[in-house]
């Protein structure tokens, strides 16, 4: 049995709470949407519109609207339902002047005319991924691209085939939804699991080492490195040792088109577990 397999079992128990998570989350964007930053980020091109509606999105309307913008009885940004903006155009206003009489507040105080542009194309852009996922992908077309252009097997592990520098997937679809798969894939550091984060140890003789936490006790831990190598160190000959919130997984958002993800994800789904009914 592969240890990756045994961790993966525990998946479900010992996944941390969504919530607690998110917002953590929620507190680092808020900083990184610091203007400067912003401002910043438009300047050099970097971050992508899209990515600046997110982060925005998550600082400014998540505590309210939660993650995944459904957190409102009635309101479902992640699937486009609406209770009273009637086209995607009536959603920039609704930014700007709130909503009399209710909670929503109005934000053209806060946000400048491209920042709540750049929110609105964020929520169309979620209730788009949601309408990707919800029609069936090809799992026969995923499994292509998981094995060539998405070059999974560069990090992952299905039966015996690829590598072991990231978590084993021959039995994902037992324990994760589409919707956490397809995040997994667009924004691979929003939800790590604990038993996928990513270690840096350093040796007493300041040697550096970065791998996926394989276990741990008191005395040892073992990762897998960027190599596929099986690594233990004593923890008392290390003066270093941190989990990094980083996945060193890439991101797919703009790498794959709304259809190859759906392929994807759906060959996800249909890695069961062979007993599962
Ligand atoms: C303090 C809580 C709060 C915050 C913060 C907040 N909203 Fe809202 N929002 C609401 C509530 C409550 C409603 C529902 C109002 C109603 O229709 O009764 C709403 C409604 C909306 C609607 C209309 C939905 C519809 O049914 O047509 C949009 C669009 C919207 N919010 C976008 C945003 C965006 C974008 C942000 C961040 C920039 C944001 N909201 C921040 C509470 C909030
Ligand atoms: C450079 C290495 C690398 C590549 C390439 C890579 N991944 Fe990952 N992947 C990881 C690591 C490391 C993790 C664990 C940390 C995390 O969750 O982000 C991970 C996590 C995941 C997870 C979440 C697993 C879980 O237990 O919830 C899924 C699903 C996934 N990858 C699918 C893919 C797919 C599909 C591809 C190809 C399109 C891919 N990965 C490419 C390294 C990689």
């Amino acid at each position: 049995m592969v240890p990756g397999r045994r961790l993966e079992s525990h998946c479900e128990n010992r996944r941390s709470s969504h919530t607690s998570m998110w917002i953590i989350r929620a507190c680092i964007f808020a900083l990184a949407s610091n203007p400067l930053l912003v401002a910043q980020q438009i300047r050099t091109g970097t971050g992508g519109e899209s990515e600046d509606g997110k982060r925005l999105f998550v600082a400014d309307c998540a505590p309210c609207h939660g993650p995944d913008g459904n957190a409102i009885a009635g309101v479902d940004f992640g699937h486009g339902k609406f209770r009273r903006a009637s086209s995607d155009r009536d959603v920039p206003e609704i930014i700007k002047s709130g909503i009399q009489g209710t909670a929503m507040p109005a934000f053209s105080n806060e946000l400048s005319e491209v920042e709540i542009k750049r929110i609105a194309a964020y929520l169309h852009d979620l209730a788009g991924a949601a309408q990707s996922t919800s029609a069936p992908g090809d799992a026969e077309r995923g499994k292509t691209i998981f094995e060539g252009q998405g070059k999974c097997l560069e990090c992952h592990r299905i039966k015996d085939r690829g590598s072991r520098v990231g978590p084993d997937l021959t039995e994902i679809g037992s324990f994760r939804r589409s919707v956490e798969l397809e995040r997994s894939l667009l924004e691979p550091d929003a939800e790590i699991l604990p038993q996928n984060r990513s270690v840096r140890v350093v040796t007493n003789d300041d040697v550096t080492t970065t791998g996926r936490l394989l276990n741990q006790d008191t005395f040892t831990v073992q990762l897998v490195d960027s190599k596929e190598r099986l690594r233990s160190f004593e923890k008392s000959k290390l003066k270093e040792y941190v989990f990094l919130d980083k996945s060193p997984m890439p991101s797919y958002q703009g790498k794959l088109n709304p259809r190859e993800l759906a392929d994807l994800v759906s060959y996800l789904v249909s890695l069961k577990r062979a007993d599962s009914r």
